[in-house]
């Protein structure tokens, strides 16, 4: 099996639409009045959930006149706020097509088929010609590559000059043994934990200049926290949330994640960078 099918493998998830609908009809919904609020707490598969979108998004000054993509969009919940928010046309890439699929399906139920394009692929081989976007954001998916000079490159390439590039990952940020597993790898195999220097180093010699960094290990732990407290409730875990596409080991894939963060070993940090010409 190649890295990329381990990958798609670790994150397959068949039923997914089918525990989606299931969900919603707890909750009182149906596939014809759902809100983006409503999906938001298993569409946005990063630590943080929507709150962590806002943050990200508030400094990539987004218009409605923009042509957006997002690497690695999973179920596309990041790219369907950007285009109800902010008013952009918004193309998604992911290697994971049962989430593509079911991504899709999420668009037409929230009226936001004609502005989010999901598509099945790599964002290591683009399918989009040099210049095609205003915009590139990626959350949550430099965890799974290790070929970051080949993933800045090919961003370099598909943005218009003066477009920005926002990186929302988890990276390496202390020194430590890693805990396995974790919501992005079973084992070490798939994992590609990197410094935000080298994250700098990858982008700088693909063109880029650096604008901002943030790390938000604080806001992560209580993110973790919450999520805990929801999954330990008397009446089970709430009829949506990131367990349904953790697995059934949800619970000690998290557990992993706020140890190593408590310990300084990992951090989820913004990144955001600049194609100046
Ligand atoms: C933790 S999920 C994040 C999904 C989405 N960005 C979000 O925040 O909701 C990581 C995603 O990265 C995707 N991924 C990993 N490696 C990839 C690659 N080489 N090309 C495209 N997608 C990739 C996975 O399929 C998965 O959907």
């Amino acid at each position: 099996m190649s890295k990329e099918n381990d990958i798609e493998d670790h994150y397959s998830h068949s039923s997914l639409l089918a525990s989606i609908k299931k969900g919603l009809e707890i909750q009182g919904k149906s596939t014809i009045n759902i809100t983006l609020d409503d999906i938001a707490p298993i569409d946005e598969f990063h630590i943080g959930g929507r709150q962590a979108s806002i943050d990200f998004f508030e400094q990539l000054n987004f218009d409605s006149s923009m042509n957006v993509l997002d690497l690695g969009c999973g179920l596309g919940g990041p790219a369907r706020f950007v285009a109800q928010q902010f008013g952009c046309s918004v193309t998604g890439i992911d290697l994971t097509t049962d989430y593509i699929d079911a991504g899709n399906q999420l668009s037409e139920w929230t009226g936001l088929a004609s502005k989010v394009k999901l598509t099945q692929g790599s964002v290591l081989d683009l399918p989009f010609q040099a210049g095609s976007f205003d915009a590139i954001y990626m959350m949550h998916v430099g965890m799974n590559i290790r070929e970051k000079e080949r993933l800045a490159k090919e961003t370099f390439r598909v943005l218009k000059p003066r477009g920005v590039f926002g990186i929302y990952d988890v990276m390496r940020i202390g020194k430590g043994d890693m805990l396995y597993p974790v919501p992005w790898a079973t084992t070490e195999k798939t994992s590609a934990l990197e410094k935000p220097e080298e994250y700098q180093t990858y982008l700088s010699a693909a063109g880029f200049s650096s604008l901002s960094l943030r790390e938000r290990g604080r806001f992560a732990q209580d993110f973790f926290e919450q999520m805990a407290r929801k999954m330990d409730n008397v009446e089970g875990p709430p009829p949506l949330g990131l367990h349904l596409l953790m697995g059934s080991n949800a619970k000690e894939k998290a557990s992993n994640v706020l140890s190593m963060i408590t310990e300084g070993l990992l951090a989820p940090v913004e990144l955001i960078a600049l194609k100046a010409s």
